[in-house]
């Protein structure tokens, strides 16, 4: 079976799809430098497969430990998560966005051609669309980034397809994902988000654990159903198996493609803290706050090209979400003691 590095794969994506890679029988190597995740990640999915998995520390920056990662575990592929993904962050300091997301991938690029590893799966975002002149958004829709995060997801992107297109690499996937939201079943990995939670779901569970007063909701009066902002939120198992679906199409076939992966359907914030409630049974107080610079109204996605290529389509809906989301926080509130 292939073996598959994952970058970033102990951060919330790359841990979800470790798990899906383990039990579909690939062999995983987790590189991460820890910047956003636990140091027990490996040992929680060593909990939930059965499997030890193992764990490379280092910076993707670092040509000399990627190229020294690579010779000791030589890969078939490599599934690239590693990244800063704050937006806000992004526009408060560029240049740090710019070394690690930028100079990152160049330096694991070129690692991986020293390595003769001429596959990737790329974790893009649906921010490459920035304010998108229609809903739901298929591919060739305008790319416009309009924030310092999306515009370094922009340009990995064309580096990726330009070395596809100029014969460097042999095959590539990158996968815009709309909203990752909700967590493992078993309740063991999940979102940890290190300071205040820029996104929806994580402030909402901590809403919900008591941890923070109320929710601010950004904007009630946007053209939507209730006013709310919509988005297109998608399980992180849903999207674990995404990728896997991708990098069986990768690791077949030479060329590359840009899929998005959402589930077709948009739901509000005021929709998600009444599924939320309903699901859990927890109260979340939430006050109407601003919006917030830079949203959009709505952003959901075309998902057939997904299900044309990759014959994968997201499953689980807004109450498997909120119910995983919430097990996690709850269990991770009781491990940390809190
Ligand atoms: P995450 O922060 O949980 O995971 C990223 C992991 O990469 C972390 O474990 C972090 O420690 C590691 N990392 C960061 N910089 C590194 C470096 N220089 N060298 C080595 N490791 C490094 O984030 P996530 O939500 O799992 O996101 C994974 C990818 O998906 C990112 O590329 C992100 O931009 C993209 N993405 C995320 C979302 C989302 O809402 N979560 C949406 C669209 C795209
Ligand atoms: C969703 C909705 C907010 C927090 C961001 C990035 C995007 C991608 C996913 C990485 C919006 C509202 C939020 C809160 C709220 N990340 N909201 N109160 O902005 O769609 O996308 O994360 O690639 O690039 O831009 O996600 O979860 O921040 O917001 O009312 O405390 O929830 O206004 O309408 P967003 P989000």
């Amino acid at each position: 079976m292939a073996r598959i590095l994952l970058t970033g794969g102990a951060g919330f994506i790359g841990s979800h799809t470790a798990v899906v890679l383990l039990e579909r029988g690939y062999d995983v190597v987790l590189l991460d430098n820890f910047s956003n995740a636990a140091r027990d990640v490996p040992e929680r999915l060593r909990r939930i497969t059965g499997m030890t998995v193992p764990l490379i520390e280092a910076d993707i920056r670092d040509e000399t430990a990627m190229a020294a990662a690579l010779a000791a575990f030589p890969v078939d592929a490599v599934i690239h998560f590693a990244a800063k993904k704050a937006v806000g962050e992004s526009e408060a300091d560029p240049l740090l966005y710019y070394d690690a997301n930028i100079v990152g991938t160049v330096r694991l690029l070129s690692a991986m051609r020293r390595a003769s590893v001429g596959r990737i799966v790329f974790s893009s975002s649906a921010t490459v669309y920035g304010e998108p002149d229609r809903c739901p958004i298929a591919e060739d829709a305008a790319l416009r980034a309009a924030n310092v995060y999306g515009r370094t997801k922009l340009v990995m992107e064309g580096m990726i397809t330009d070395l596809v297109r100029t014969g460097v690499m042999d095959a590539a996937a990158v996968l815009r994902y709309f909203n990752p939201v909700g967590a493992h079943p078993s309740g063991l990995i999940g979102e940890e988000p290190r300071s205040e939670p820029a996104n929806l779901m994580p402030y909402l569970c901590q809403v919900a654990e008591r941890k923070r007063p109320h929710l601010n909701v950004f904007g009630a009066d946007y053209k939507t159903r209730d006013g709310s902002g919509v988005r297109d939120f998608i399980h992180v198992m849903d999207l674990a198996e995404a990728h896997e679906a991708a990098l069986r199409r990768v690791l077949a076939r030479d060329g590359d493609f840009a899929v998005n992966l959402g589930t077709g359907v948009g739901y509000s914030v005021l929709e998600m803290v009444a599924a939320f409630e309903a699901t859990t049974g927890v109260k979340v107080p939430y006050k109407i706050a601003p919006r917030r610079a830079g949203d959009i109204a709505e952003c959901y996605a075309d998902p057939s090209l997904a299900a044309d290529l990759l014959g994968w389509r997201a499953g689980r809906g807004v109450e498997d979400m909120c119910r995983d989301a919430w097990r996690w926080q709850s269990r991770a509130a009781l491990t940390n003691g809190e």
